[in-house]
């Protein structure tokens, strides 16, 4: 088996910029109330690219960094909630866009933990099957599923893609544990994209397409899981929470990543934050994150740093990967 390490990030975030103020103009709404709520400051809308032309541009970026040809990529997954459509994939897309004619390429949903899910699928293919790299990519147009009449929803959300670029190699393995689950016996706590059966046999049938969330439900299972799958996964490898520099949330509240630093007492400065500038982008959260991380230099590749990933979301779905870099 292959060892797998991160050789590089990429982001590409839309330019148009919303603010709280600016939103006030269609909604019932407030920036101290989103603010005071959520800490989103404002969020990045896309006008007219799609889910695949972020995730193209982001795989880009990483690949452009480190000087990988797109031709030696064997991998794409792309986790998404918002595709360009059913079918074909986004990773598809994105795989035709880059010209990388030797990678398999799908999509995978797990809501706002898809990156987490993507990176786990990524990281075991890439150990065991004939590929060098992967590129595993969170990204979302959330503007095209929220219903922008519904100001409980559609405040919270943003655009954006994250990339990374798996490497196989012979010395360095980052991939040092896992924790992740899903109960869809809860999964109407938050539902998007609802596809009514309606053909020649039946029709009339109506659901409601657009993002629908409870959000004191998934407020309420975020501080009860998450802080459990971030423990299990740490002790599991023998190492302490204080031995972990960087969690890594799902940027979905502020005030909830605050309440599972809390449950953790672990300090807040180790659960650093962007929701402020892009709302919450599902899956592509956590890479945008890692991105800029890496960028500002308080993550280093090659470090030893040790860092923890998580996200949660519809599904329901919830998960940590540990990594050491
Ligand atoms: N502006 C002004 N008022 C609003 C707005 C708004 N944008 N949205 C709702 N309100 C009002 C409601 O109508 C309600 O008014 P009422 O009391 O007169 O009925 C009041 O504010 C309170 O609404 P609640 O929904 O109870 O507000 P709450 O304190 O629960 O906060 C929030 C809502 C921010 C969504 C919170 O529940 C939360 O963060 N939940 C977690 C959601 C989450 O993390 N989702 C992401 C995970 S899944 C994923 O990422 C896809």
């Amino acid at each position: 088996q292959g060892k797998v390490r991160i050789r590089s990030v990429g982001k590409y975030i839309p330019q148009r910029i919303l603010t709280n103020e600016d939103l006030t103009e269609w909604l019932d709404t407030s920036d101290e109330w989103i603010t005071s709520r959520t800490g989103i400051k404002q969020r990045h809308i896309s006008t007219t690219e799609n889910t695949s032309d972020l995730c193209t541009e982001a795989a880009l970026k990483a690949l452009d960094k480190v000087k990988v040809k797109a031709e030696e990529v064997g991998l794409i997954i792309v986790a998404t909630m918002s595709p360009d459509a059913h079918s074909p994939s986004v990773a598809c897309t994105v795989q035709s866009n880059i010209q990388a004619e030797n990678a398999m390429a799908f999509d995978i949903n797990a809501a706002c933990s898809g990156f987490v899910y993507a990176c786990s699928v990524a990281e075991k293919m890439l150990s065991v099957g004939p590929y060098q790299y992967a590129l595993v990519i969170g990204g979302e147009v959330m503007s095209k599923v929220v219903d922008w009449k519904d100001r409980s929803t559609a405040v919270l959300f943003g655009d954006g893609a994250g990339c990374v670029l798996l490497e196989k190699n012979n010395h360095t393995h980052n991939f040092i544990g896992e924790d992740i689950h899903a109960d869809g016996s809860r999964g109407q706590s938050l539902t998007s994209g609802e596809v009514a059966v309606n053909n020649l046999l039946t029709s009339g049938n109506e659901v409601n397409p657009y993002l629908q969330m409870n959000g004191r439900d998934i407020f309420d299972f975020v501080v009860r899981s998450v802080p459990k799958s971030i423990t299990e996964v740490v002790e599991a490898n023998q190492l302490r929470l204080e031995e972990v520099d960087f969690f890594l949330l799902h940027q979905a509240n502020a005030r909830l990543i605050k309440a599972v630093s809390k449950k953790l007492k672990q300090p807040i400065e180790k659960f650093p934050k962007n929701i402020d500038k892009y709302g919450n982008t599902s899956a592509a959260s956590i890479p945008i994150l890692l991105e800029e991380l890496i960028t500002n230099g308080d993550i280093q590749l090659g470090s030893n740093q040790t860092i923890v990933l998580t996200g949660f979301g519809g599904g329901l779905t919830w998960g940590s990967l540990l990594i050491k870099l």
